[in-house]
């Protein structure tokens, strides 16, 4: 996969792409990423990249024709472009597992009061947004799908490390974890997770995991179709839980 991101502040992303499991994957190249300074694009004597909005207001407004070159100047007719927004479809990990599956993603960040709207309507695919919420700029929210992306491409993460357990990957969140100590501030790991029982260890985890959905975040539960096995351990545990 390769990702290409549009930007006024491209060193933002030198330090994500340096460390820890990204780093990892770009140094293995399972993913190529370049960070592109917009700027670069301006045929303004001054690199001028924003200006005053149309009709007034305040605030500045990043001008179409640096963003138009830079878009232009890496898209392909496989690459699927991206203005992270907070307008946008919100980012999950049903997206993310989409995402994964592209060959080219071009990742353009707004700054400032944002871009100018000619590009939204006529030269990106979509609109994502991580929440509804405004930041500052669009290098965050990047940096955060990036991450949720990569760590699914192929042999990205080691034969130790995993996804398909982890939260919201089958629409449930994780069973709780523990490492050593056994005994913590007098805290104790459950027994179950000593035994070296692995069938027991599984049936607890999948309970677990349904537990923690219901108490936490019960509009996941409406949203997934449970399988029957599901159905009378989530019945049991409501019971259990006088719920
Ligand atoms: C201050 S925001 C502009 C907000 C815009 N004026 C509006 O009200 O919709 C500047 C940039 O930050 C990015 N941004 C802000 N919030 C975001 C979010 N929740 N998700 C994705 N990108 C966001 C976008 O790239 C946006 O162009």
């Amino acid at each position: 996969m390769k990702i290409d991101i549009l930007s006024l502040f491209p060193e933002f992303f030198s330090p994500l792409l340096s460390w820890s499991i990204i780093g990892r994957a770009c140094e293995e190249n399972k993913v190529s990423i370049n960070s592109i300074n917009i700027r670069e694009f301006s045929q303004n004597k001054h690199k001028k990249v924003d200006d005053y909005p149309f009709g007034g207001g305040r605030g500045m407004v990043m001008k179409p024709e640096p963003i138009f070159r830079a878009i232009k100047s890496v898209r392909d007719k496989n690459s699927r472009v991206i203005y992270l927004s907070p307008q946008g479809k919100k980012f999950n990990q049903e997206l993310a597992n989409e995402l994964s599956k592209e060959e080219h993603l071009i990742l353009l960040c707004g700054h400032y009061e944002g871009i100018d709207n000619r590009i939204i309507e006529h030269y990106i695919d979509e609109e994502i947004s991580i929440g509804d919420f405004v930041l500052t700029g669009g290098e965050i929210p990047a940096m955060i799908i990036i991450d949720a992306i990569v760590r699914l491409l192929p042999g990205v993460l080691r034969s130790d490390e995993s996804f398909t357990d982890e939260s919201h990957y089958n629409g449930l969140l994780e069973y709780p974890q523990y490492t050593r100590p056994r005994e913590f501030n007098g805290y104790s790991v459950p027994d179950i997770l000593l035994s070296g029982n692995h069938g027991k260890i599984e049936t607890w985890r999948k309970e677990e995991s349904l537990k923690a959905t219901l108490l936490k975040r019960p509009d996941l539960l409406k949203q997934k179709t449970l399988s029957e096995e599901e159905l009378i351990i989530l019945s049991k545990i409501k019971d259990n839980l006088q719920l």
